[in-house]
């Protein structure tokens, strides 16, 4: 079987007709929210015309913002107090993960899509902590991360199966795909968000997830998405739920988080992460 480059990959995808190119409705959003004088309106009336994509939008804002003053119960809420980028940003990830959804195996896509809310739930929260507002980005960054995975397995279900073969692909480990098929999922996903036009900051959130988190003295959205990856990683996949046991450098930027608190804010949101991964995956 030909092994995968980042370059037969991205060409694969561009090929392939089970991904389609990105919503129409979205570019058009994109182009709207651009725009100087478009009203909220126009903007609203565009998401509102697909009521499943609207719904995902507004239960995503909330979980991005929750504990927010004000809950959003509609689009054009969403556009005037979150405001037209964060919308966007929104409606970009759920767009992108609805699109995946109807394409592969249910029981696969739920699990992708729960390890995804966690981190994407833990970057927003540790974001809060320190006080930062990163536009909905930090939280769409978490959601995406992954979406490498998915691409792997619409794009080339052979190469899927080879790496299903040998274990779990959502937790065998960059190094091990790249052994197996020629590309890690990290890289795969690159190349998804590449012909997308995803922003870049969403793209390094999927292209550098798994680099070390050690060196993360700044916060920025890509650190974030590391560092929730590495929480949730070892909180859930290791089925270790020992919060203390995770150490973080004196100057890493989350050396001020009390990873007890993490813990508790993710059981205490377990039913709207179950509710959140209802809606997407479906
Ligand atoms: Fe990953």
């Amino acid at each position: 079987m030909e092994r995968l480059t980042y370059k037969s990959f991205f060409e694969r995808v561009r090929g392939e007709t089970l991904i389609p190119p990105i919503p129409g409705s979205i570019i058009r959003a994109r182009e709207l929210i651009n725009e100087e004088n478009s009203s909220l309106k126009t903007i609203a009336a565009l998401i509102e015309s697909d009521p499943s994509i609207a719904a995902k939008v507004l239960k995503t804002s909330n979980s991005a913002y929750y504990g927010f003053r004000r809950k959003v119960d509609s689009i054009e809420t969403a556009l005037i107090i979150l405001g037209l980028k964060t919308t966007y940003h929104i409606l970009e990830s759920v767009a992108i993960i609805s699109v995946f959804s109807k394409r592969i195996d249910t029981r696969f896509f739920r699990k992708l899509t729960y390890f995804s809310v966690l981190v994407a739930i833990t970057c927003s929260t540790v974001a809060q902590m320190a006080g930062i507002n990163f536009h909905g980005t930090d939280y769409t960054g978490g959601l995406l991360h992954d979406i490498g995975h998915a691409a792997i397995r619409v794009v080339s279900p052979e190469h899927a199966l080879v790496l299903e073969k040998e274990g779990d692909p959502l937790t065998m480990g960059c190094e091990k795909e790249q052994t197996l098929i020629g590309i890690d999922h990290c890289r795969a996903g690159r190349a998804l968000g590449e012909l997308w036009n995803l922003p870049e900051v969403t793209n390094e959130c999927i292209e550098r997830h798994h680099l070390p988190f050690i060196n993360d003295n700044v916060i920025t959205v890509p650190a974030l998405v590391r560092f929730a990856v590495y929480i949730v990683e070892h909180l859930y996949r290791s089925k270790n739920t020992n919060g203390l046991a995770i150490s973080v450098p004196p100057d890493h930027f989350a050396s001020f988080v009390q990873m007890e608190k993490i813990l508790g804010i993710l059981n205490d949101r377990r039913e709207e992460i179950r509710e959140m991964v209802n809606l997407l995956a479906n």
